[in-house]
């Protein structure tokens, strides 16, 4: 076995499938009703970042030069200019071989190099991840409840009503793929209460709430191949915007829409925002993505108010998704 860097811009297309088969044979044994992956702009989702931002990947290839893994390391830059985020994946059939362990010590090298201090990986609860992380002696940082709604089982007259349910002297405004500019600016205001969100903190959230950014963060996904949808909600009398929900849908995956960061300021809540938004963003996906099979959404563990909205939208708790963090330095030591 043999690990080397691996540089999507320069791939050979054979090589994009066989990354791509390894995330689907992953899928198919560690969770099977997962939507699987497809090679479409595969290439622009490994390599494009946000300005500022750099992926590095590694490759596990056999003694025939097959990928049996593969890893990437995401380094953000400004302040958290001390941190990364990695994922790892090894061919189900090649597990046990050694090939996970070869792989972290190479992002590890890779993040003390660059200067990292922290590296942190997202995980399944229900898959061997969590075993090998534990083993490798990260510590489980945050903990998030991952909601499914299944849009066969939608009630679209009660969304739709719902999407409709608003307080007096409030509207919502839904857009795709860019906001207008003279929305830009009162978008980003509203993200920075995703700082407080219990979800958020640890100091986790690493989300654009400058208008630039948030320019710059669209651009990226739409750049990846990933569709942005978004829903604002104004406030009239000083056309404020006090909440705003945000949903994606890669072309890696198409049929699984991906709905992070909803937020409502806090002095505008209880006014019903929250349901009607998220009611209102499964109205114009049935319009918008009729190929979207389901929508996935994220709850912190315990009170989180959003729970009570997914729920009623028809979302189900389905599972636990865990962020794992560790110091590089001692991770480096504990791989000898
Ligand atoms: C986690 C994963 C990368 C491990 O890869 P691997 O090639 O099997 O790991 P290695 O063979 O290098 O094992 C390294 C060490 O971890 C241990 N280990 C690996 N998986 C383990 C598990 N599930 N539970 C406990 N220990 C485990 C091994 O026993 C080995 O210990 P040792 O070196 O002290 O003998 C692999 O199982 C995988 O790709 N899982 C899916 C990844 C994923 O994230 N899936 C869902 C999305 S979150």
């Amino acid at each position: 076995m043999q690990i080397t860097e691996f540089l999507p811009t320069k791939a050979s297309q054979s090589d994009l499938e066989q990354w791509r088969d390894v995330l689907n044979a992953m899928t198919a044994e560690d969770m099977p009703n997962e939507p699987r992956w497809t090679d479409d702009r595969l290439r622009e989702y490994l390599s494009i970042t946000m300005p500022g931002e750099r992926r590095l990947a590694f490759v596990a290839r056999d003694d025939d030069r097959r990928i049996i893994g593969h890893a990437n390391l995401l380094l953000f830059g400004g302040e958290f200019a001390d941190a990364g985020v990695f994922e790892i994946f090894v061919r189900p059939g090649q597990r046990g071989t050694g090939a996970g362990r070869g792989l972290l010590r190479a992002i590890a090298e890779r993040a003390r190099e660059e200067g990292r201090t922290t590296i942190g990986v997202e995980v399944i609860a229900t898959t061997p991840a969590v075993g090998f992380y534990d083993r490798m002696g990260f510590n489980r940082a945050v903990v998030e409840n991952r909601n499914l709604l299944a849009l066969t089982e939608v009630d679209w007259d009660a969304v739709g009503d719902l999407s409709g349910r608003l307080a007096a002297g409030y509207r919502l405004e839904y857009y795709t793929g860019h906001l207008p500019d003279d929305l830009v600016e009162r978008y980003a205001a509203t993200k920075v209460h995703l700082k407080a969100e219990p979800a958020y903190n640890t100091g986790a959230w690493r989300g654009s709430a400058d208008a630039q950014r948030l320019k710059d963060s669209l651009a990226t996904l739409a750049a990846r191949g990933m569709r942005s949808h978004l829903v604002v909600a104004i406030a009239e009398a000083k056309e404020m915007v006090v909440g705003l929900t945000e949903l994606v849908v890669a072309a890696q995956r198409p049929t699984r829409g991906d709905q992070y960061d909803t937020v409502v300021a806090p002095e505008h809540r209880s006014y019903g925002l929250g349901m009607a938004m998220k009611a209102r963003m499964l109205c114009e996906l049935r319009e918008a993505e009729p190929q979207l099979v389901d929508v996935q959404t994220w709850t912190a563990r315990e009170g989180d108010p959003m729970e009570h909205v997914d729920a009623a939208l028809g979302f189900r708790n389905d599972v636990q998704w865990y962020e794992y963090e560790t110091d590089v330095a001692g991770l480096l030591r504990r791989l000898g």
